[in-house]
């Protein structure tokens, strides 16, 4: 299945995802993920997008779809994918678009995820991620790790990202809004668009999430 997931900051994009890649057996592309490890490495890319991630905006499109493309291309993800934070405006979707027309192949669905704006912000004031796999997520209170500070997956240290400020997350929220949510109505006119709530256990989230997409739990 070829699936994009979309939603707020905070709204568990990249917890869902891991269960859903997984259950799916499909990868998990996460843009945020590409470009943090980007920046850990050192990479010019990395570079280039630390300023607009610490800011809250979105890094330029030139350099992401290039990046997204790139990963898409790679042969795990030939026959679908979880895309998680990508595309994030009109013109990476359109860019998407022309991409998959190139292969012949569709998207299957869009899994918009729905929480309130409360809700976001306790999410993400309490989140910690790994720092050997920035798609090991924790939560302080609503996802503890067993040992705190240390990752259950791989032991890695478990740190606050360098975005999760109060005042950078509501710049992020901002962008959502403007820049990210359009791209709900450009997908609900190809008839693709399942919105869900993404309040409740994060199990809770994931068996309503497979129910849109018409698959067993
Ligand atoms: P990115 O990394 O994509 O961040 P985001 O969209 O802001 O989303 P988050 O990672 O903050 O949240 P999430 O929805 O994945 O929530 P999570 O599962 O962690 O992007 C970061 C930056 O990179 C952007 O600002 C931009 O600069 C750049 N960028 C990335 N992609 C780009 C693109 N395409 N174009 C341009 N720029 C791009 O969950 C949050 C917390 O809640 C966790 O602690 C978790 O444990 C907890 N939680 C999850 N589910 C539940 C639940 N059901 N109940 C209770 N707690 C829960
Ligand atoms: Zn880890």
């Amino acid at each position: 299945m070829r699936i994009v997931l979309v939603g707020p900051p905070g709204a568990g994009k990249g917890t869902q995802a891991a269960y859903l890649a997984n259950n799916l057996s499909i990868p998990h592309i996460a843009t945020g993920d590409l470009f943090r490890a980007n920046i850990s490495q050192g990479t010019d890319l990395g570079k280039q997008a630390r300023a607009y991630m610490d800011a809250g905006q979105l890094v330029p499109n030139e350099v992401t779809i290039e990046m997204a493309k790139d990963r898409m291309a790679q042969p795990d993800a030939e026959n679908g994918f979880l895309l998680d934070g990508f595309p994030r405006n009109v013109g990476q979707a359109e860019a998407l678009d022309v991409m998959l027309k190139g292969e012949g192949v569709k998207l299957d669905a869009v899994l918009d995820l729905e929480v309130p704006e409360d809700e976001v912000v306790k999410r993400i004031a309490g989140r910690r991620i790994c720092r050997k796999d920035s798609a090991h997520v924790f939560h302080v209170a609503y996802n503890q790790p067993k040992t705190e500070g240390v990752c259950d997956v791989c032991g890695g240290e478990l740190y606050q990202r360098d975005d999760d400020s109060e005042e950078t997350v509501r710049t992020r929220l901002e962008v959502y809004h403007t820049q990210t949510e359009p791209i709900i109505d450009y997908y609900r006119a190809q008839g693709l668009v399942a919105t869900i709530s993404a309040l409740g256990k994060v199990s809770e989230v994931t068996e309503r999430a497979m129910a849109a997409l018409n698959q067993p739990v």
